[in-house]
């Protein structure tokens, strides 16, 4: 072990916050940096996560170990720089993370290494992806082929809406050079499932399961989000699916980026969709990072030290750790955003009512918050507060958070946050 003291956390989400909060209950670590952080994340340097050199530096000097959050600057290749020179950083290369940066590349990956994923085409043209979906008998899934902040997949109930899809990324490019293909892939109805990894390149730890809300609104309704909401565990996975996850699906991900010499190190995501008819799981999406907001039930729940967890995975040695340790009971994270989120809203205002009284059962974790000029807590961004807590049973959960949901406020027309949290469990 290196014995690390200072940790520079990369991002300024929730899900940074929940991970930073995890990594400081290590006895070891001295101070905790957040580049660029938010206003409930203690000491920010001002740095974005995508100016690499920048924080390269920072690193260097302050003597840190860097954790990486968000995709993007794992896309632009911050460990690839880091390691050159010599800087201690987790997460993957930039080869292994286009798991998540190419959606081409991660479904040619799963068909060729066999893991279970639905049917799909890769098109750059239009006119080939309209004559397609012509002959397609089944309900498509449009996706962008690059990065869009979890905004870029489509899910389409007719052929109209497949169409409308298309256009808006292949002819309108509302992601940009994101969109210059798209996957077309057959839609699986069930259930979504979260399950990650830690991944030292040769071999991986499961985290327990979890599951996130994508839509904007109560029942599924709206557009797809970054994630409003989550809980963990998913009761209903048994130790079996979580062998056959392990099975089929994490071991042949590192087997076969070894042999495809891009060893993973770092986390995995493999957003799952449970057949409903079938049972079968299906990899909706691979994703090179920590889900977010599935971070912060995981983290809330996580027993063991997870900064042990991620020096091993450095040193290769995570087969001789331990599996790690989960409380037993169920945690919930209700996601508070500017009204508008995922489109137009607008940011500014004093958020009130947050409870800082000490309660390891409650956690408000800060995503889109920041400290204005008079040192007050203001909203910065789309996704504002998780407000995660812990509960003997799922219900205790769900009215724990829910409690504290209602207590924040930054304007009844400005804010807004799902009803339904944790729900499915309790049909399940
Ligand atoms: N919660 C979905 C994601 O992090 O991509």
């Amino acid at each position: 072990m290196h014995g690390y003291e200072n940790v520079l956390i990369v991002g300024s989400g929730g899900r940074e916050h929940a991970l930073g909060w995890k990594i400081s209950q290590n006895e070891h670590i001295q101070r905790l940096i957040y580049a660029n952080g938010n206003g409930g994340t203690g000491e920010n340097v001002s740095i974005a996560p995508n100016d690499i050199e920048a924080l390269a530096e920072y690193a260097k000097n302050n003597n840190c170990y860097t954790i990486v959050g968000p995709e993007l600057p794992l896309s632009m290749g911050i460990v690839d720089v880091f390691s050159s020179f010599d800087l201690p950083i987790f997460g993957p290369t930039k080869s292994a993370a286009k798991l998540e940066s190419s959606k081409e590349y991660s479904k040619n990956f799963m068909k060729k290494h066999s893991i279970p994923t639905s049917d799909f085409q890769v098109f750059s043209d239009y006119e080939k992806a309209l004559d397609f979906i012509e002959r397609i008998d089944y309900q498509a899934v449009i996706k962008a082929d690059g990065l869009a902040a979890g905004k870029g997949v489509f899910v389409s109930n007719s052929k109209s809406e497949a169409i409308d899809s298309i256009d808006l990324l292949l002819n309108k490019k509302i992601f940009g050079e994101s969109c210059n293909k798209i996957i077309i892939e057959k839609r699986v109805v069930g259930e979504e499932l979260s399950m990650m990894a830690i991944c030292d390149g040769n071999s991986f730890t499961m985290l327990d399961s979890c599951r996130d809300y994508k839509r904007a609104f109560d029942n599924d309704r709206g557009p797809n989000t970054g994630g409003m909401g989550s809980y963990s565990p998913v009761s209903e996975i048994t130790e079996i699916e979580r062998e056959y996850f392990a099975e089929k699906i994490f071991q042949p991900v590192i087997n076969g980026m070894n042999s495809e010499g891009n060893p993973f190190k770092g986390f995995l995501y493999a957003g799952l969709m449970i057949e409903k008819h079938t049972g079968k799981p299906f990899v909706l999406e691979f994703n090179s990072r920590m889900g977010d907001p599935e971070c912060q039930p995981l983290m809330m729940r996580m027993q063991s030290d997870l900064f042990q967890y991620i020096e091993a995975a450095e040193n290769q040695a995570l087969d001789s750790m331990k599996p790690i340790e989960w409380n037993k009971k169920f945690s919930v994270c209700v996601i508070m955003t500017s009204k508008g989120y995922p489109d137009k809203y607008e940011t500014g205002y004093t958020i009130k009512g947050i409870n800082n009284e000490y309660d390891p059962d409650l956690k408000v974790f800060h995503s889109g918050t920041k400290l204005n000029q008079n040192n007050e807590l203001v909203t910065s961004g789309g996704r504002v507060l998780s407000v995660t807590s812990i509960g003997n049973t799922i219900s205790d959960a769900i009215d724990k958070a829910y409690k504290q949901v209602y207590n924040i406020s930054w304007g009844e027309d400005q804010q807004q946050f799902r009803k339904d949290i944790g729900t499915r469990a309790l049909e399940s």
